[in-house]
């Protein structure tokens, strides 16, 4: 008996994988197997979908329930729904069965999508079995007149051979023929013609095949005398179960026309995408590095690339928004990328780090923070714990730890934090702790166990070439002990963005002080002049005292805290900024605060010490005029207050901006002193300003010489004050002045506030 010829290959189609996307909030997101995303929407009139063009209709009395498209003109399942298409099934209305007893030709007319925003896509395939046939596949010249057929497609299958048995057929070839059809239509005629009389011999085998949809019929082979009988088809299930492919789009304009519309449905980190000329309506996409609907606000989201390693295993990934990076820990150069460079170990690092560690506490203290970075590292593969401990070892962090055990003093100088530590002190990062918001991170107040406040400042995305640079200005930062800077606690860097943990100050800022009128007391001058000798004094020491020079770079009153005793804290200093992601010079130029800016740095783009000054100059001018570094109620040129104050100088009427308090309480001559250090810290150009050193000098001896005229009144008011004025002195914690040096020193002990006011 005849066996059928088995068919080995799988007809199978394979279709595109699940993409990352969701239906509108509310709405069902699958029906049985089907994920329906956004625009397309489940229910009839639910308001689920973009528009009644995506209505999929879900039948849940089905097992499984299987979901129709609505649109067309006839019930299509649909089987699948991707970026730019919907996959159907409708079999009666994707074959010809053609067994040619009378008719001279069978046709089928793709129609059910006029006035949808569905056309075929050329993903289908018209195939054909028979032997002598000619298949034609035509489509409108106009999509509305259905009288004028353009242009289309055909192909003939014919049978090699010529026996009544047949033999076997194969795909395309011997019996079968396939052909492609072209995108973007929404109509096609499908005509089966038979080619009898035309060749001028008797069709061997009675019937012929059509089907259309996307057949990948590579290797199919059958048994040719199979095309004697109708059911054909049937014989070889693979061969009709597959599906119809549409493209789908938005509305009926491209997106040019779409760019300004306010309908325009591209939401975030999506373009638009109307490749296909002249079809109408546009597909949104994510933008490369995101993943999403971008059809539902706030649109397409990051993809964490770093899930999926993607660098070196002795690299180290940070994920950024779009993309990520490769970078290699200390100790090791090479891109850190997998494909490319790698990370190779630098000769000797190892041998490095151990007579480091041989020389002290100091040093001691850098290898926790250089732990602290390779726990980044390593901590960022903490999902194989295997090759988690591997890369410990490899990167000497097991000797670290050693080294860090027998320095434990260091480690109550500086603490590690844990994140779960941090995220327990800001409750969970909760908004209502959130202290201050700035280009460089948030700041969140937070209380540790032991019930201390602090604040904790989550920087923005880490640069890889700049984490060197964070972990040394960490360290520079943690070395830092003076009286008017905000003091570094410790860091988290177990957590994708570091954390610093500072201590909590609980006056809040300068800025404050001096421009809100509801302050509970007047901001007296000789406490104006106090703060401004103990911010010159704290910038010295950064720009002077520090093993390296540290340049704040955002000098302004609202950096500027003040603790219980008002005490001024300068706060927020280059640590973050200068480990951002991906600045390039411009961006930088724009990161300085308006107003307080270095016109001359905004220029040339080269940040020196003496921008700082600049910046000093205007927060001195601040607390001089009480008003704010811009003024948005004044035309462009009188805006800038440094710019207003200069031009005072120059005219020599000092008193008509200087705030009336000042005025009153100061003496003309202090105060014309105090203006002249801000004049020279405000020089256009950087080289005729005064050092901060200089500034901080200057400003103390102003300030010694009030101190000592106000001890020589004899009132008893006046006693009180030179108490008060010697308790305000700075800390003798920075060597140039002689003043602070040989006078005095602080006796914090003394709180000012309760004899001054
Ligand atoms: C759909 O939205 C329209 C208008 O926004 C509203 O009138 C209608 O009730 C909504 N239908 C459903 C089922 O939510
Ligand atoms: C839903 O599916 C059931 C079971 O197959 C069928 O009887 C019913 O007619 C379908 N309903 C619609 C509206 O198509
Ligand atoms: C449709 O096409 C036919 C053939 O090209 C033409 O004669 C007819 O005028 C067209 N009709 C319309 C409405 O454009
Ligand atoms: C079709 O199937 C063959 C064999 O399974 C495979 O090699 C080929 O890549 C497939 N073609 C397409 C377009 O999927
Ligand atoms: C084709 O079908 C006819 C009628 O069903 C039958 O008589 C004939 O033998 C068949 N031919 C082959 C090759 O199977
Ligand atoms: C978009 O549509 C406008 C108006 O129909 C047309 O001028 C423009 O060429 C189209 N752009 C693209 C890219 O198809
Ligand atoms: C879109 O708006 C911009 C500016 O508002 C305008 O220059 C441009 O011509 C507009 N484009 C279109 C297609 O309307």
């Amino acid at each position: 008996m005849f066996l059928h010829i088995v068919c080995l290959l799988s007809l199978a189609v394979a279709l595109p994988s699940n993409v990352a996307t969701s239906p509108k909030p509310g709405c069902e997101s699958t029906c049985g197997n089907l994920q329906v995303p956004y625009p397309f929407g489940i229910g009839i009139g639910s308001n689920c979908s973009m528009s009644s063009d995506f209505d999929i209709y879900c039948n849940t009395t089905d097992n499984p329930p299987r979901a129709y498209l609505t649109r067309a003109a006839s019930p299509f399942e649909v089987v699948k729904i991707s970026e730019t298409n919907i996959y159907v099934k409708n079999w009666r209305q994707q074959q010809i069965v053609a067994c040619y007893a009378s008719r001279e030709y069978f046709s089928l007319e793709i129609d059910y999508f006029a006035n949808s925003p569905y056309t075929l896509s050329d993903a289908n395939q018209l195939t054909v079995f028979g032997c002598d046939d000619l298949a034609i596949g035509q489509h409108l010249s106009s999509d509305s007149n259905y009288s004028a057929y353009g242009a289309g497609t055909s192909c003939a299958p014919y049978c090699e051979s010529r026996e009544v048995s047949g033999g076997t057929g194969s795909c395309p070839g011997n019996g079968c023929c396939q052909t492609s059809i072209s995108k973007g239509k929404k109509f096609m005629m499908t005509r089966l013609i038979n080619m009898e009389q035309n060749w001028q011999r008797r069709k061997l085998f009675s019937c012929s095949f059509l089907s259309l949809g996307m057949l990948n019929i590579t290797g199919f082979t059958f048994r040719l005398s199979d095309l004697n009988d109708s059911t054909f088809l049937n014989k070889y299930p693979a061969l009709t179960d597959i599906p119809l492919v549409l493209d789908w789009r938005i509305g009926s304009q491209n997106c040019s026309e779409m760019l300004n519309s306010s309908s325009f449905a591209c939401k975030g980190n999506s373009y638009c995408d109307d490749s296909l000329a002249g079809v109408q309506g546009y597909n949104c996409r994510c933008m490369k590095g995101y993943e999403g609907t971008p059809y539902l606000s706030p649109g397409c989201h990051d993809i964490n690339e770093c899930k999926n390693s993607p660098c070196h295993s002795n690299g180290i990934c940070i994920n950024t928004p779009g993309s990520f990076h490769c970078y290699c820990p200390n100790g090791y150069y090479g891109d850190g990328s997998k494909n490319g460079a790698g990370c190779i170990r630098m000769p000797g690092s190892n041998s490095k780090v151990a007579i480091g560690a041989s020389l002290g506490a100091g040093m001691g203290f850098l290898l926790l923070l250089l732990t602290c970075f390779w726990l980044l590292k390593f901590l960022k593969k903490r999902k194989n714990k295997k090759q988690k401990e591997e890369f410990f070892k490899r990167n000497g962090g097991l000797l670290l730890q050693q080294q860090i055990s027998k320095h434990e003093d260091i480690l109550e100088k500086t603490r590690l934090f844990t994140a779960k530590d941090l995220d327990m002190a800001t409750d969970h990062f909760n908004e209502s702790r959130i202290l201050g918001q700035g280009g460089q991170g948030t700041v969140y107040k937070g209380m540790l166990s032991d019930g201390k406040l602090v604040a904790v400042k989550k920087s923005k995305l880490v640069d890889e070439n700049q984490v060197e640079q964070f972990i040394n200005e960490v360290v520079i930062l943690s070395e830092i002990n003076q009286r008017n800077v905000v003091k570094l606690l410790g860091c988290c860097l177990e957590t994708e963005v570091p954390l610093l943990v500072y201590e909590f100050i609980s006056n809040g800022t300068l800025f404050y002080l001096i421009h809100d009128d509801s302050a509970e007391f007047p901001f007296l001058w000789n406490m104006r002049l106090k703060i401004a000798v103990e911010v010159a004094g704290a910038l010295a020491y950064l720009h002077y005292a520090t093993s390296v020079p540290i340049y704040h770079r955002d000098i302004k009153s609202s950096n500027i805290l003040l603790d219980e005793k008002y005490v001024s804290k300068v706060s927020d200093f280059g640590t973050s900024r200068s480990i951002e992601v991906d600045k390039t010079h411009l961006t930088t130029l724009v990161k300085g605060t308006f107003g307080y800016l270095d016109p001359e740095y905004f220029q040339s783009s080269q940040f020196t010490e003496k921008s700082d000054v600049y910046s000093f100059g205007v927060v001195l001018v601040e607390l001089l005029t009480g008003k704010r570094p811009i003024s948005s109620d004044r035309t462009e040129e009188e805006r800038s207050l440094a710019t207003r104050f200069l031009l005072c100088m120059e005219r020599n009427n000092l008193e008509t901006i200087l705030n009336s308090q000042v005025l009153e309480q100061g003496k003309r001559e202090e105060l014309t002193a105090v203006a002249k250090v801000a004049q020279r810290c405000l020089n256009l150009n950087g080289k005729n300003r005064p050092t901060m050193k200089e500034v901080a000098m200057e400003l103390e001896s102003i300030k010694m010489s009030q101190t000592l005229s106000t001890s020589v009144e004899t009132t008893f008011e006046g006693v009180r004050l030179l108490n008060a004025e010697l308790a305000m002195l700075p800390d003798a914690d920075y060597t140039w002045t002689s003043i602070s040096e040989s006078t005095f020193t602080s006796s914090d002990v003394t709180p000012f506030m309760t004899k001054t006011f």
